[in-house]
């Protein structure tokens, strides 16, 4: 059983390239100022059972943050300052919270998880631990999935949307389907049985000038890769449905994207993207914050599990959080 949830967090977007996930620390100690030492973050297990290489300084190295070991040799709990626990062993029972093990009063520990919160509920086992889904950018460190990022004009309205799970019931599949009477859109992805493979997907979303970028559940805070690494590394300009335009405008430029509910109808959408398509100027205005910002995107979870030891001062002491299920949902 889950105990006491709990505490500080952080939250944090990506995956292999970038996809969501958000650190709960479980029960937190006091704090302590770790600028003289080195910090420890232990990995209590690897997500999904699939571990990444930790020889070397991998944090100095790789990701030019020093001070900060990356272990996941749990012989190292009795000083580890940091002991992330990635949320799909413990509840599938291969891996389990230290609870018999004394803990050291500053150790903080992280709750992570990447699964997309409420996921309208194609899945009752899932809905059963909902407490699992949380991706909140107000946790106590918020770290959006990428950070902000060139692009080519083709005077075409085609779309292009990418999509594996298909449910009629989706939000998404009701936009995509009425969309695609007024404008041509192209699929790929396992639905239809057109895969693209990691090396063509950027370069096929760039023919088009817009990407459906349409998340699977529409949730606060829940933006993925669609928009961070397919649309804007790709050079599309997204088509957002998702959370609202003020809750993208607190993560993204908000010049950088459409949003389907700007729009009272699919058809009006699809009036805006032809004219769009046609006229130089404004589609390139969608692309201008690339003057002033980049997108950084995550490679993998050494890199984002390094970025801990950044924001490690910053935790809260002491912070717990009772009712982590009420604090996602409020
Ligand atoms: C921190 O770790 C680095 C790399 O392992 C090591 O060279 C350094 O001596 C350590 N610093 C302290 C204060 O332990
Ligand atoms: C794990 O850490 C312990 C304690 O420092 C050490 O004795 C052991 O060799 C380490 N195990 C591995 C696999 O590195």
């Amino acid at each position: 059983s889950i105990p006491v949830l709990s505490t500080s967090a952080f939250i944090r977007n990506s995956k292999s390239f970038i996809q969501l996930l958000l650190y709960f620390s479980l029960r937190m100690g006091t704090t302590h100022q770790h600028q003289l030492r080195n910090l420890t973050i232990l990995l209590w297990h690897w997500p999904f059972s699939r571990p990444y290489s930790l020889e070397g300084d991998i944090c100095s190295n790789e990701y030019g943050i020093p001070g900060c070991l990356l272990s996941d040799n749990t012989s190292l709990y009795p000083q580890a300052d940091v002991v992330v626990f990635h949320h799909h062993e413990l509840r599938t029972g291969r891996s389990a919270l230290p609870l018999h093990l004394p803990r050291p009063a500053s150790q903080r520990w992280l709750w992570l998880s990447l699964e997309p919160p409420v996921n309208t509920a194609t899945d009752p086992v899932q809905r059963t631990v909902q407490l699992d889904h949380e991706l909140r950018a107000d946790a106590d460190v918020p770290m959006p999935m990428g950070r902000r990022w060139k692009f080519l004009f083709h005077q075409t309205a085609a779309a292009i949307w990418v999509v594996s799970n298909y449910s009629p019931d989706h939000a998404r599949s009701q936009v995509y389907q009425s969309l695609r009477k007024y404008i041509p859109i192209e699929v790929y992805g396992r639905w239809l049985k057109r895969p693209l493979t990691d090396q063509s997907l950027i370069p096929t979303i760039g023919r088009c000038n817009f990407y459906l970028a349409f998340e699977n559940s529409v949730a606060i805070d829940y933006i993925t890769e669609k928009l961070w690494r397919n649309a804007y590394q790709a050079g599309a300009v997204p088509v957002v449905l998702g959370p609202s335009r003020s809750n993208y405008e607190a993560l993204v430029p908000s010049g950088s994207f459409i949003h389907v509910s700007d729009f009272s109808s699919t058809e009006q959408l699809a009036a805006f993207l032809q004219q769009l398509a046609t006229d130089r100027g404004r589609y390139e205005a969608y692309f201008k914050w690339r003057q002033t910002h980049e997108i950084k995107t995550y490679t993998d979870w050494r890199e984002r599990l390094c970025n801990i030891c950044i924001i490690y001062h910053r935790l809260p002491a002491k912070k717990v959080y009772y009712d982590l299920d009420g604090w996602a949902n409020r």
